[in-house]
């Protein structure tokens, strides 16, 4: 072990009686083309950004199998129970180059026999086939950016696919995994509930096993932060909300966390444990760790643009930064995505996940149940409506301190 590693394993602030459940996610960061409202650590590959020939997809997979192995004095003897292969677009990658991605996976960890694979697919990306071929290479679960069902939209979007290949995509999908998901979009440019009430049909219609349905952010730094679109106001995106929320109720579907509704026996197992403060390291360029220690937790970042990570990675330098979260923070940390749930969580697990006493919470736990915006019963914490409706107000009541 170096050094650095050495440091890991040494007392600390917190006692962790024991390590959560691991998870790896996997960062593809390639598109066909930048969309304008995006913040992700993706990148254009192809003549549009000036680029000739073939993506380094060989190079690309040399330097994530090295990454993985150069991270594994960090997870020793850990099982990993899903993957996560994101981007970017990671179904521009060939069926072989994934196929050979968790062939590396399974040489160098021990991956559960019925963990969750995922892998985010674009429309604009799908042949005949090729979803088949993923299917085959050990993905379990295909995750479809799909954004909406209308033309007007996706053009309003950027998108590089267009209505008709989002429905092919989708059925192809039904198909040949057991479980997928559709990403959807709402508060769009233009969009009226009624357009809204559209895309849902659609989506619904395919009865996906489970659908993320996400309220359009103008991020900083995008095309549209700097050009922005006219979009429904707020009261108009609440009562989209409202009708996400009631359509797929009825329908059958769990809004078990903010963004994401499932049938059931289909959550996202991979997000799932991300909102329960698990622990997953985070390969490939930009990606983000969290792993906890006896003594620590510990979030770690990657280098940003993929040929700095590959070269970097090439030295034995895959990680950017690396920082320990200290005791001070872990609580807003934890409750920034425990609050996410919809059914909340155990007090039992904050102290799992943290090391810390539940006492650490008290104040802010009984200042958001006078708020109106948490229920208690027991030991399980709840958001009440509205405290979900306030979400980043009632997760602010768990910032620490500052300093007096
Ligand atoms: C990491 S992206 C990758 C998926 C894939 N590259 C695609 O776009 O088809 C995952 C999802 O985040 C959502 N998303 C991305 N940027 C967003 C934004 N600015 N506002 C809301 N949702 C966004 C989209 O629904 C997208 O499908
Ligand atoms: S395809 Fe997905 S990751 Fe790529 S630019 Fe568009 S939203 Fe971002």
């Amino acid at each position: 072990m170096n050094s650095s590693v050495v440091q890991l394993y040494r007392p600390g602030a917190v006692q962790l009686a024991a390590l959560p459940p691991l998870a790896l996610y996997i960062h593809l960061p390639w598109c066909l083309k930048k969309c304008p409202y995006c913040d992700f650590n993706s990148h254009e590959w192809g003549a549009a950004a000036g680029q000739t020939g073939a993506m380094p997809e060989q190079a690309y997979l040399a330097a994530l199998r090295a990454d993985l192995e150069q991270s594994l004095p960090l997870i020793w003897g850990r099982p990993v129970h899903s993957v996560f292969i994101g981007g970017g677009t990671p179904s521009l990658f060939s069926p072989a180059g994934i196929d050979q991605l968790l062939s590396d996976v399974r040489a160098l960890v021990r991956l559960e026999a019925d963990a969750e694979i995922t892998l985010e697919a674009n429309p604009g990306t799908f042949e005949k086939d090729r979803f088949r071929q993923f299917r085959q290479a050990g993905v379990t679960r295909l995750s479809i950016g799909v954004q909406s069902f209308n033309d007007r939209f996706l053009v309003a979007l950027g998108r590089v696919h267009n209505a008709q290949q989002a429905r092919a995509a989708v059925a192809e999908a039904a198909q040949c995994f057991d479980t997928f998901n559709i990403d959807l979009m709402y508060a769009l440019p233009g969009q009226s509930l009624g357009d809204l009430n559209m895309d849902l049909d659609v989506a619904l219609g395919f009865n996906p096993p489970h659908l993320s349905v996400y309220h359009l952010t103008l991020e900083p730094n995008t095309y549209f932060a700097s050009h922005p679109p006219v979009v429904p106001d707020e009261d108009t995106a609440y009562d989209m909300l409202d009708q996400i929320t009631a359509r797929t109720a009825a329908a059958g579907w769990a809004r078990y966390e903010v963004s994401a509704y499932a049938r059931a026996g289909h959550r996202c197992w991979h997000n799932w444990n991300y909102w329960q403060f698990g622990d997953y390291l985070g390969i490939g360029a930009g990606a983000h760790s969290k792993l906890s220690f006896a003594h620590r937790v510990v979030r770690q970042v990657r280098w940003r643009e993929p040929k700095q990570y590959m070269d970097n990675t090439a030295r034995g330098q895959a990680v950017s930064s690396e920082t320990e979260v200290s005791a001070q923070d872990l609580p807003f940390e934890f409750m920034l995505n425990a609050l996410r749930l919809r059914d909340g969580f155990d007090l039992s697990l904050f102290s799992e996940r943290t090391g810390l006493p539940t006492q650490r919470l008290q104040a802010a736990l009984l200042q958001a149940q006078r708020q109106g915006w948490l229920e208690r019963q027991g030991n399980q914490v709840r958001p009440t409506e509205r405290g979900f409706d306030f979400l980043s107000d009632l997760q602010a009541l768990f910032l620490p301190e500052p300093p007096r």
